[in-house]
């Protein structure tokens, strides 16, 4: 796929457009990091050559699209043969209008081509004299490069000594696996230094570092061999008279590191189809190679087509860059979210401002784990590097911290399981909840026993913790089985306790069923819609009897909703049932069940809310701090009642809401409120006007 080129719309965009991408491929091919990612930098160049194409009098002298990417620097060593750049094509399209070019070059329709990955490494040559490795140099503005060869010893792959005496060339790709890569940074970081963006600029910083402590190790692939001025003649004629592909077989005789021993070797193929069908397969596989790939070469492989062909002045005629989609992009990141698996293990998760990446919009990430995060130096507001492949989960690779601006803030570890409150297991890498694979039941417990739900006092997280720890519950109706004795053998629980602890699980017994509905926790019903629920069926058998249909009866469940509730109740069934055995109540008061035909008991009725309470027909809102009779009543506690007072209760004011109880410190609700002119009433006038519900 193909995203556009950039519009430039007069000579001054176009001269600003220059410098924004000779900056960047500058940073690109010296080791620093380009506030463009590959695609922007691609439309911005396309761009470039589009208005260069209209107004061809006006191409500035240092364009990206006239010269080869990267600029020489005073004392740099000449190349012997110039280290070109590849022409890009992005479709089937375009590359079969190349090869057309190519036959057209060559004279003949039938090339052989030689297909392997684009490695997205930075090109370097290494020279060898008599088999040992003396220089390398990178690629500089492709007629001079930089001599790196303090870094002889650190890049795998690139032997000191050859398996045989020779004097040539090696051609090829320095990059960092992404193994190489998370060293790189930990190291790095470790030092006090910022983290590398992505494995490509870590390959960059890293080779052209002279003076480093520490050593991290790269990786190279050669792809090319030549002659060098005191290569021997045969030797010389042999390497311009070899197909590409005997060369490769040749520099991995040698014992340099090509791409033959990868998931994608390089392999010849004989027609442009074939060469299509390789280029699938290649960007198949993409998401798995240890090593980042951003394209595939294609080249003919024979060295009479090769020559016949010839070079332009950027780039060769005879090999052309297949460009696979940017599986990178840069975003920021807004937020850190802390999700607890089934095991209990506590994984990070990047909350991105959304981005584009190969079509898909990414708003989520995973950071893998905390240990992770400090590696990567990671700060919440940073401009971070997402890459994604294939239909792998899109990764947060680290952070751009070039564009920093001194606004970005830690990010906090939870101290607790975010689930179940209880401690967490740091001793891994992964950090772990203490409960394990009982955090869920210890979470779903306290829950249920909270304040909204079965409200039974002195059963918090960690009471919850004791009764699992001991294996005396195993799910919520073990709770009205507990025994006197069960409970004083357990640690800190002493008569007053247990005695206290037992009387409030017996007062859970008559809980209304939209708490014990809440209770269970069922996905996609809170508090509210499980008072919704209860109040419309009345009785948990006519619940349990409701198939999508009738589910979608209850105001606010629809047609995506209603599924998952009735099939998450019909798993909840074995519970439901030990806890009507145990007991509690499955019945909503002042509820009357609707008129279904098959309502299971017989009964039947008008259905709910309450047609005929003092708030029947009303929409009402509870703000601010209650007194009076409602001083004790929590906000859920108001809106049961206003729900057994024939009242829906809301929590926003809108046009729709009639009446706003509006309690001490009452601010923006009320403002709202006395703006639309709705009906105000103090707590007091409140509970006068629900007078007969009030316990
Ligand atoms: S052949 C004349 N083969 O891609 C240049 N290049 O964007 C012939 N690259 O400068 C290069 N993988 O640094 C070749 N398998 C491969 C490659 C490869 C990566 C790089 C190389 C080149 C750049 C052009």
């Amino acid at each position: 796929m193909t995203t556009p080129a950039a519009v430039i719309v007069d000579a001054a965009a176009y001269a600003r457009a220059v410098e924004d991408a000779v900056g960047a491929a500058a940073a690109y091919y010296t080791g620093g990091t380009s506030p463009l990612d590959d695609d922007a930098y691609d439309r911005l160049v396309r761009g470039i050559a589009d208005w260069e194409a209209d107004h061809p009098d006006q191409v500035l002298p240092g364009s990206p699209t006239g010269k080869v990417a990267g600029g020489a620097v005073e004392g740099d060593v000449p190349h012997t043969v110039p280290m070109l750049s590849l022409d890009n094509v992005f479709s089937a399209e375009e590359f079969t209008a190349w090869t057309a070019a190519l036959a057209r070059r060559t004279g003949r329709d039938t090339t052989r081509f030689s297909v392997g990955p684009k490695l997205d490494g930075l090109a370097i040559a290494a020279r060898y004299n008599g088999g040992r490795l003396t220089r390398l140099i990178t690629r500089g503005d492709g007629t001079a490069g930089e001599d790196v060869s303090h870094a002889i010893g650190t890049v795998e792959g690139l032997p000191e000594r050859l398996a045989e005496p020779v004097t040539l060339e090696v051609r090829g790709e320095v990059l960092m696996t992404a193994a190489q890569f998370e060293y790189a940074n930990e190291v790095r970081t470790g030092h006090g230094g910022q983290p590398f963006a992505n494995p490509r600029n870590a390959a960059a910083g890293t080779l052209r570092a002279k003076e480093r402590v520490y050593t991290v190790p790269m990786t190279f692939f050669g792809y090319g061999l030549l002659p060098l001025p005191d290569t021997d003649r045969a030797l010389a004629e042999r390497l311009d008279e070899l197909a590409h592909s005997e060369l490769m077989d040749l520099a991995a005789g040698l014992g340099v590191h090509t791409s033959a021993r990868t998931a994608v070797p390089d392999t010849v193929a004989e027609t442009p189809e074939q060469v299509l069908d390789r280029v699938k397969e290649i960007a198949a596989v993409r998401a798995e190679l240890p090593f980042g790939i951003d394209g595939i070469v294609v080249k003919a492989d024979l060295a009479a087509d090769r020559r016949a062909a010839g070079s332009g002045s950027r780039a060769p005629r005879w090999a052309v860059a297949y460009k696979l989609p940017a599986v990178e992009k840069i975003t920021r990141l807004l937020e850190v979210e802390w999700n607890v698996g089934r095991t209990g293990i506590i994984a990070p998760r990047a909350v991105l401002e959304p981005v584009v990446i190969d079509g898909s919009t990414i708003t989520y990430a995973t950071l893998h784990n905390p240990a992770d995060i400090t590696r990567r130096d990671l700060r919440l507001g940073d401009h971070v590097m997402v890459h994604r492949a294939g239909d792998v989960i899109p990764r947060v690779e680290a952070p751009v911290a070039h564009l920093r601006t001194g606004e970005e803030r830690p990010i906090e570890f939870p101290g607790h399981c975010p689930r179940c409150g209880s401690d967490i297991d740091t001793g891994e890498e992964r950090w772990r909840c203490a409960q394990g694979r009982n955090c869920h039941l210890v979470a779903s417990l306290a829950y249920a026993a909270g304040r909204d739900q079965l409200d039974i006092e002195g059963l918090g997280t960690t009471r919850v913790v004791q009764l699992v720890d001991a294996g005396l519950v195993a799910d919520l109706a073990d709770l009205f089985a507990l025994r006197r004795d069960q409970l004083l053998a357990l640690e800190r629980m002493g008569e007053t306790s247990t005695d206290n602890l037992l009387a409030a699980i017996e007062r859970a017994k008559a809980q209304p069923l939209s708490r014990v509905l809440c209770a269970l926790g069922v996905r996609g019903t809170g508090r509210s819609m499980s008072r919704r629920i209860a109040r419309h069926f009345a009785t948990m058998d006519h619940i349990r009897a409701a198939d999508t249909d009738a589910m979608q009866q209850v105001e606010g469940i629809g047609a995506e909703k209603a599924p998952s509730i009735v099939a998450e109740l019909a798993e909840l069934a074995p519970l439901i049932d030990k806890l009507a055995a145990a007991g509690v109540t499955m019945t909503e008061p002042g509820a009357v069940p609707p008129a279904a035909e098959a309502a299971p008991d017989g009964r039947s009725g008008a259905g709910a809310p309450a047609e005929d309470g003092p708030l029947a027909g009303m929409t009402v809102v509870v703000t601010g701090a209650m007194t009076g009779s409602l001083e004790k009543l929590s906000r859920n506690e108001m809106n049961e009642l206003v729900e057994r007072a024939g009242g829906r209760s809301s929590s926003s004011v809108s046009r729709r809401t009639t009446l706003v109880v509006a309690g001490e410190g009452a601010g923006a609700k009320r403002a709202k409120a006395e703006q639309l002119g709705i009906r105000l009433a103090a707590p007091d006038e409140f509970a006068a006007l629900v007078a007969g519900l009030l316990a």
